[in-house]
């Protein structure tokens, strides 16, 4: 190893590349910086293009390597992976909410959540198998065996977003390495740190060189994996806009993408309105609303809706937003003040265009405060695009048949949520809501790392979760063996 990661010389953390199994450095540099405090967090090595092309080259060198090691080191690997993140649990948690104000019981939250992802990767290495195909059921195919095997796709270019940045790497990383392939990971450029450790993870484990390579930057450093031809699948997490231009300059590859979502949730008359209104509230606003599955519709039959809006209310005004690192704190702030800066105008335009701000709706800085909007039109942003911010609107309806075509009005369809107590209404919502995911009597903002997550419509394409993610970076190839003597 050529130089050591992690603390650079002011004291701050560094983001070098990672590339063949050395930290590499750039001359070219950026910092990133707590969202909340506004001080230096990491110093990040920007890759030029030639690094990129030199990430890629080190991918395919490790290919025959990775492609041949066995399902059981494989599995060995990522379980290690997984113990190393926990063992370091507190100072990753902690390079997370430096890097993007998540508070810090969520961060803890998160790495307990990536070591999982890790396992369940581990899981599927050894599980991952082929099919016999009864080749006698033809007439030609008699005396012919025929089975498959699962292959690696190769080389997988992952591109990860920040708002979970630990995990979602995980996600990426994890099955592709159970499945037997190479990766070149872009982290965030807001949130580079905890790659560090996730490397570190995997080299401490055991990993081989050039398995796993980092190059850091921004759009054109993506698009120089997306666009390269030694990258074999392009996996993305992330906004539709970009989402949509990977999906144009990919060519030929394969394009997974977890993209947005504006999730509605549905509150039926026989519903416990106490459980959902403390529900919805914590999940439209934890984290400030920036989670692709946060609660940012509410529809709420008519003869319960002012009961519910008093309780969503309560609710709301008990939720402490302030510093990330105080332990107390429940909402800390948005990525960036740019980024509240436009959530804020939303707000301001849906108040302009007729709709009621209840509570909420003020910034400080990077911080905005939880937002509950009424008397909001389907065609505002804060209602037909994605928010990620800590804004919900409320919506009274007449009937659940109402409630559910409300919700698929939408370009989006990741997931949804129902609150009601009946299995008929549930049932009904889950056969007719055109979302990935339907969670009843919770939110939409619910994921366990072992679940199929992904997105209808525009949200995406493909699945992730490890074991559906192992299929999407694995391929079947068809073996026949012809028995006749
Ligand atoms: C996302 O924003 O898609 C991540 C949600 C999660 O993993 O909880």
């Amino acid at each position: 190893m050529a130089v050591q990661p992690s603390v650079g010389n002011q004291g701050q953390a560094v983001a070098r590349l990672y590339i063949g199994g050395e930290w590499r450095e750039s001359p070219e540099r950026a910092l990133t910086r707590d969202p909340f405090h506004k001080t230096p967090v990491t110093e990040l090595h920007v890759a030029s293009g030639a690094d990129v092309e030199d990430a890629v080259r080190a991918a395919v060198a490790a290919k025959p390597v990775m492609a041949g090691m066995p399902a059981h080191k494989r599995a060995q690997i990522l379980r290690r992976a997984a113990e190393e993140l926990m063992r370091r649990r507190g100072e990753v948690a902690r390079s997370i909410t430096a890097e993007n104000g998540k508070p810090a019981a969520l961060a803890q939250r998160e790495v307990g959540r990536a070591a999982e992802t890790l396992e369940f990767a581990a899981d599927e290495a050894k599980r991952l198998a082929g099919e016999v195909i009864p080749m006698d059921s033809s007439s030609r195919g008699e005396n012919k065996l025929g089975f498959t095997l699962r292959v690696p796709v190769g080389i997988v270019g992952a591109i990860t977003p920040f708002n979970s940045p630990l995990n979602l790497m995980a996600h990426k990383v994890g099955p592709a390495l159970a499945g037997g392939n190479t990766v070149v990971l872009k982290p965030a450029p807001q949130t580079p740190w905890c790659s560090v450790y996730l490397v570190e993870a995997l080299e401490a484990a055991g990993l081989p060189p050039g398995a796993i390579n980092v190059v850091h930057g921004g759009p054109d450093v993506g698009e120089a994996i997306v666009t390269h031809p030694g990258v074999n699948l392009v996996t993305f997490t992330g906004g539709i806009r970009a989402g949509a231009r990977i999906r144009n300059i990919a060519g030929m590859k394969k394009v997974l993408l977890e993209l947005g979502g504006n999730a509605g949730n549905i509150v039926c008359a026989d519903a416990n309105l106490d459980r959902a209104a403390r529900e919805m509230a914590a999940n439209a606003f934890g984290y400030s609303g920036q989670s692709c599955i946060a609660v940012q519709r509410i529809y709420v039959e008519r003869p319960v809706y002012e009961a519910f809006l008093e309780k969503l209310l309560q609710y709301t005004s008990r939720l402490r937003v302030g510093d990330p690192w105080l332990p107390e704190t429940d909402i800390g702030p948005m990525i960036s003040e740019e980024a509240a800066e436009r959530v804020e105008a939303w707000i301001k335009e849906a108040e302009q265009q007729g709709a009621r701000i209840l509570c909420g709706g003020k910034r400080d800085g990077a911080l905005l405060e939880p937002t509950v909007l009424v008397d909001v039109r389907p065609e505002m942003k804060v209602v037909c695009e994605e928010v990620f911010g800590p804004v919900v609107s409320v919506v009274a309806v007449d009937s659940l048949e109402e409630a559910i075509a409300a919700v698929n009005d939408s370009q989006y369809g990741l997931q949804a949520g129902i609150f009601t107590a009946s299995l008929g209404k549930a049932l009904q919502a889950v056969r007719s809501l055109e979302v990935g995911g339907v969670v009843v009597n919770g939110t939409s903002n619910f994921r366990l790392e072992q679940m199929p997550y992904g997105g209808v419509k525009l949200s995406g394409i493909g699945k992730e979760g490890p074991r559906y993610a192992v299929e999407e970076m694995t391929v079947e190839r068809m073996v026949i063996i012809d028995l006749a003597p």
